[in-house]
Parts: structure tokens; C-alpha cells; sequence
């Protein structure tokens, strides 16, 4: 088991894909992108199947998200997913996606073996879409979110990062329209994460900013605390239910008490916490010739150091080195 001296214990790992993306959202990448990893040090498929299959079978982990950058970029994505399916005991699989392409990749993900998808959308704005991603690929989007719904992924959900100067008024209109289509809207509070540190706690549109706006317009009642579970999103039912709305509010209400996470970098780094300032590198283990035991070691010893909390509303707090697209959401 991957514990940690707070007694928490890691059963849902991230892998990130590739640190590449198609979109430049500006809360995570710089117009012009960024220094992208090397071939050689991005993990092969192999190594990646590997690692999962060291996590499933000797460490708990029993759910598994892909992410990125944008993990459809990865040519191996429907092999990996496949071989990870085969792993026993079996790993619920999921995707983290910004939605572009899945239009074309949605039904072979399925047969693949991947269980569902998050897609990344913060409008329903064309045009806002393009001054926040800085490409015009907002059908591109919607297409892909319709494909993931008709093959099965479901529940399909949406996360959207709310902006002031972008998109700060849509919570309502992105909820009615996410109720319409049957998806599961979440927004996100937008953490320091960027890679030009821009990011200001006093700009952020917090998870009580957003619950006012919702409540313009929908009746919300809570789930229930016990319902959280790990699960970051506090969840409300949208006018008496059976439509629901998440609201993760990393920074105003950090879940770290509860995180269940860990971590692996597109080039083979552990790491404990999104917010983490130190990696394992175990792709150096893996060339090195290390056993199962070695590699499974060096991944508990990572995790036995996690820190009690982030500290994002602490004046003290230091942004990781790495952006977001480069550490997987
Ligand atoms: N703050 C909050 N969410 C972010 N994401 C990317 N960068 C940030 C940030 N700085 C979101 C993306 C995507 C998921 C992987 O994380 O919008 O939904
Ligand atoms: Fe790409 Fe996701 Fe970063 Fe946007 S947030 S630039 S979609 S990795």
C-alpha cells in the first residue's frame, strides 16, 4: 500500500501521457508552449504498463486516470489503455482530456477498456474560448463530448476553471446546458499553476463565488459530507436531483486531509502532491535494471513523505517548479 505518516492511504494514481498540448490555456501554458520533454525521457509504453501494473498489483491502487498535457496526443494511448484493462485485479480506467479528437477515438478508448473521460471545457463562447485556449477548436470540443457520450464513457464530466475578465458569468448557462446534455458539470477553483505565476488569490473566483451565481438560478442541496468520501468535488443536486453539480474548491476548501493520490510525471517521477517541490525518479530505476521490489519500494518510500497539506492560502506557500501540463491534473 502506498501510505503516508498522516495515515492516508494513495489507491488512485494519475499518469501523465505526455506533457504536450494542442490548446494554450492561459491558467497553464505560455502562447508560444513550453520546453517539451525529449523522446528519451518520456517513459516508453512499456515502462508505462509497467509502473501501472506495479501500482495495481503491489501497491492498491485500483483507479487510474490518464492525463496530460493532452493524453490524446499520445499515439500508444488505445494500447496502453488496453493492456492496463488487462491487469488484474482490473483498474478502473479513466481520461482526462481537453476533448479534441476524441470525436475520432471515443469508440476505440471504449472497446480499449477505458471506463469514462473528464473533458476540460470553461465556455460556451467561441470566441471566449478562443481568447482562453488561444485556439478555435471550441467545436472540436463539443463534437468530442457528444462521441464520448454515444460510446459509453459515462458519466461523461466536464470540469470548468472559472476566470474573471473570461468567462466568470457562466456558471449558470454552462450548468443548464451541461443538465441538457447529460453531463456532469464540476467546476474548479483555478490554483497557482501557471507557468508565468500570475496566478492571485485575489482575482480567483472562489467555490462561494460560483455556488452564489448557481443559486441565481438553480435550487442546490447538498449531497451530504458523507457522500465526499476522497472525492474532492462537493456535490450539490441540481433542483431536487437526479442532475447533480461539483464544485472543488482546491484552494478555498483544500481536501488534503482525504487525498487518496499519487502521481507519475510523463518522464517518470513520482510525485506525492500536485503541489509537491520534490520528485522520485523512477524511470532512472526502471533503465537501471531495478526489480519489481526495487521500483516498488522507491514509490512507497515517495509517498511516506507526503506532506499534511498544500498550503495554498498560506503566504508562505512556493508554486512547484513544473506547470500543470507537465504534472497531469
Ligand atoms: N487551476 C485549476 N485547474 C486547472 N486545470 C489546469 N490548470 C489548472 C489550474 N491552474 C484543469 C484543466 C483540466 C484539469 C486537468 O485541470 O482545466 O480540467
Ligand atoms: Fe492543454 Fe489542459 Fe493545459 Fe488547457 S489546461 S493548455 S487543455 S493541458
Amino acid at each position: 500500500m502506498l501510505r503516508d505518516t498522516y495515515g492516508r492511504v494513495a489507491t488512485d494514481l494519475r499518469v501523465s501521457l505526455t506533457d504536450r498540448c494542442n490548446l494554450r490555456c492561459t491558467y497553464c501554458m505560455p502562447e508560444e508552449g513550453l520546453q517539451w520533454l525529449g523522446k528519451p525521457e518520456l517513459l516508453t509504453d512499456d515502462e508505462i504498463v509497467r509502473l501501472v501494473r506495479l501500482a495495481v498489483t503491489e501497491l492498491g491502487v485500483t483507479d487510474v486516470r490518464f492525463t496530460g498535457g493532452e493524453p490524446l496526443l499520445r499515439p500508444g494511448l488505445t494500447g496502453i489503455v488496453e493492456r492496463c484493462a488487462a491487469l488484474a485485479p482490473r483498474p478502473k480506467l479513466s481520461l482526462t482530456t481537453n476533448g479534441i479528437g476524441l470525436e475520432r477515438t471515443a469508440p476505440a478508448l471504449k472497446a480499449a477498456g477505458l471506463d469514462r473521460v473528464n473533458v476540460s471545457l470553461d465556455t460556451l463562447r467561441a470566441d471566449v474560448f478562443h481568447r482562453l485556449t488561444r485556439r478555435r477548436r471550441h467545436g472540436d470540443v463539443l463534437r468530442g463530448l457528444a462521441a464520448a457520450r454515444a460510446a459509453g464513457l459515462e458519466p461523461v464530466k466536464v470540469n470548468s476553471v472559472l476566470m474573471s475578465g473570461f468567462n466568470e458569468d457562466e456558471a449558470p448557462d454552462l450548468l443548464a446546458w451541461a443538465v441538457a446534455e447529460g453531463y456532469e458539470l464540476r467546476f474548479i477553483e483555478q490554483m497557482p499553476l501557471d507557468p508565468q505565476h500570475g496566478w492571485q488569490r485575489d482575482g480567483m473566483i472562489t467555490a462561494g463565488d460560483i455556488l452564489a451565481s448557481l443559486r441565481t438560478r438553480f435550487t442546490l442541496t447538498p449531497e451530504g459530507e458523507t457522500e465526499r468520501g476522497s472525492a474532492p468535488a462537493e456535490r450539490w443536486l441540481v433542483d431536487g436531483g437526479p442532475a447533480r453539480v461539483g464544485v472543488i474548491a482546491s484552494v478555498t476548501r483544500p481536501f488534503c486531509r482525504a487525498c487518496d493520490r499519487t502521481r507519475l510525471t510523463a518522464d517518470g517521477q513520482v510525485r506525492n502532491c500536485l503541489f509537491a517541490r520534490e520528485e522520485t525518479d523512477l524511470r532512472a530505476a526502471l533503465r537501471s535494471g531495478a526489480p519489481d521490489e526495487e521500483v516498488a519500494r522507491l514509490w512507497r518510500e515517495a509517498m511516506w513523505g507526503k506532506k499534511a497539506g498544500a498550503g495554498l492560502d498560506d503566504p508562505s506557500f512556493v508554486q512547484p517548479d513544473r506547470p500543470m501540463s507537465a504534472i497531469g491534473g
